[in-house]
């Protein structure tokens, strides 16, 4: 094994012990806004309702079916979306040789999130990177779950973050409507082979690994009790959701 190879083993135990990172994005406050009412302007009738993870969702990258991961395209009503586009082209494609989903999650005040894992059993222990950027809604109400069954909430000045799926973790959401920006599967850190990455994550590491939500810190949690049954998760669509729920 050369020094490069590991160099780099070291820093996928590092960042899969992180369940969550804080992360810095050249992004200004302003440009967050506009992202965010970029999003307020797409019409309701092309959100979804997922049961797994208890949100709502919007798939803006990517395509109709979900388990096709090759021919991914901007969807239609992400075509006003200039902003986003403008932060996936310029910072986040550079990164990802294998370009990721992009959705948005939104949770409206009074909704809980239940406790999930967001992967399958057999990526529990692979390097998954996502990263996350919280363009509406000031408190982060997301949190891992420690051993004693407490919230480790990730803290209210953290407007974009790196997190892991693997990592038992719930919303509770109690104050304003949110709108997460979420960019992961199927891209997967690319094995930290993309320079870009792997100097970017370096630098954050630096900076803010301190102050991270580590697994190993969170004790023995069953992450596995959270992990997705694809027998039992369905999406609905906006009208199938809210035409059911009236029925
Ligand atoms: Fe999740």
């Amino acid at each position: 094994m050369n020094d490069m190879t590991n160099q780099k083993d070291f820093w996928k135990k590092e960042l899969m012990d992180l369940a969550a990172m804080q992360l810095d994005f050249p992004v200004t406050d302003s440009d967050i806004s506009i992202m965010s009412s970029e999003i307020d302007d797409i019409p309701n009738e092309h959100w979804y309702w997922c049961t797994f993870r208890e949100s709502y969702l919007i798939c803006l990258y990517g395509n109709e079916d979900v388990n096709n991961k090759k021919d991914m395209y901007w969807l239609p009503w992400a075509k006003d979306c200039t902003k986003i586009k403008e932060l996936c082209d310029s910072f986040i494609f550079p990164m990802t040789d294998v370009r990721p989903r992009i959705i948005i999650i939104r949770t409206m005040p009074g909704m809980k999130m239940r406790l999930h894992t967001d992967c399958y059993a057999d990526q529990m222990e692979k390097l998954e990177p996502k990263l996350r950027l919280v363009l509406k809604g000031r408190d982060n109400t997301l949190f891992y779950v420690n051993e004693q069954q407490e919230h480790i909430h990730i803290p209210n000045d953290w407007r974009g973050y790196l997190m892991s799926g693997a990592a038992l973790h719930g919303m509770d959401n109690e104050t304003e409507e949110k709108y997460t920006l979420c960019w992961g599967d199927p891209w997967t850190g690319d094995d930290l082979n993309n320079d870009r990455f792997f100097d970017y994550i370096k630098i954050q590491y630096e900076k803010h690994n301190e102050s991270a939500i580590r697994i190993s810190s969170l004790g023995n949690v069953d992450h596995a009790s959270g992990i997705k049954n694809p027998n039992v998760e369905k999406i609905y669509s906006w009208e199938e959701w809210h035409g059911h729920k009236n029925s």
